[in-house]
């Protein structure tokens, strides 16, 4: 199956960068704290990263405790800045992509990904491997564009008023699964859309148990300070899925 590997690209990578680069990005406002909100406890755990990227968040969990981290990304350009302002003795980070995760060593109390998981073809795939690669109790907790925002496949994502403000959002395709191409930064962007139910059936069906969702809304405290998030409320951008393998012996 197809990999991508946009984040390697000289000006997607750099438009990018700039936009992570602003203390006041989506990312660091919504996924962020709902992804450590429903992270569990940190201290003594063997973690594994699928797509970090900068090395963010592989450095957050180490400071919170984790005794073993393992960052995998396709980009190496992403991981050398990872390496570069990120690195610490527990951290190892690896360039595989995540569909090849299966050849990895050890077992993880916790698998992780952040924002990565739509950018792959055969979802099942990676989280079977994952299922395999986790301790028994181990968690997996990921987010990824909302479905709402994969599904995209063309045209104004909105309609608008007569004064340009987004009133409604234009939903086309959402039953129609898989690839997607947008332009962002550079043009032929690759992204792979899956309907809420694929995501949690596949979840389930490789023998997960689904203990939390999140689709981060802003509060009226923070549309006071950035007003321009009401958008959300018409249409999230983000999923957040928490699911645990079962115990040995619990099934
Ligand atoms: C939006 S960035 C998120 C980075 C990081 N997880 C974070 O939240 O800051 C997506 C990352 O996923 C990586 N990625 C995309 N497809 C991948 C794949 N098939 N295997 C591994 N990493 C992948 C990209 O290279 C990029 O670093």
């Amino acid at each position: 199956m197809a990999k991508q590997n946009i984040y390697d690209n000289e000006i997607f990578f750099e438009g990018y960068k700039k936009i992570r680069d602003n203390e006041t990005n989506a990312n660091n406002l919504f996924e962020k704290p709902a992804l450590f909100s429903m992270m569990p406890d940190l201290n003594g755990k063997r973690v594994l990263d699928l797509g970090c990227g900068f090395g963010d968040h592989c450095k957050r969990f180490v400071e919170e405790g984790a005794e073993q981290v393992t960052g995998i990304d396709i980009s190496e350009k992403m991981l050398q800045i990872a390496r570069e302002e990120n690195g610490d003795p527990r951290i190892s980070y690896i360039h595989i992509p995540m569909e090849d995760i299966a050849q990895l060593n050890g077992q993880f109390d916790l698998v992780a990904s952040s924002l990565a998981l739509h950018y792959v073809e055969d979802f099942s795939d990676v989280v079977k491997s994952v299922y395999q690669l986790l301790r028994g109790g181990g968690i997996f907790l990921f987010s990824q564009e909302n479905p709402l925002c994969t599904c995209h496949s063309g045209g104004d994502r909105w309609t608008r008023d007569e004064n340009g403000n987004k009133i409604y959002v234009n939903l086309s395709n959402y039953g129609v699964e898989g690839e997607r191409e947008s332009v962002w930064f550079v043009d032929h962007v690759k992204k792979y859309h899956r309907t809420f139910s694929t995501i949690v059936n596949t979840l389930i069906e490789t023998g997960f148990t689904i203990e939390k969702m999140m689709e981060p809304l802003p509060t009226e405290k923070l549309l006071e300070e950035y007003p321009e998030y009401q958008d959300l409320l018409h249409k999230p951008d983000f999923l957040l899925i928490k699911a645990r393998k079962a115990e040995v012996g619990e099934i």
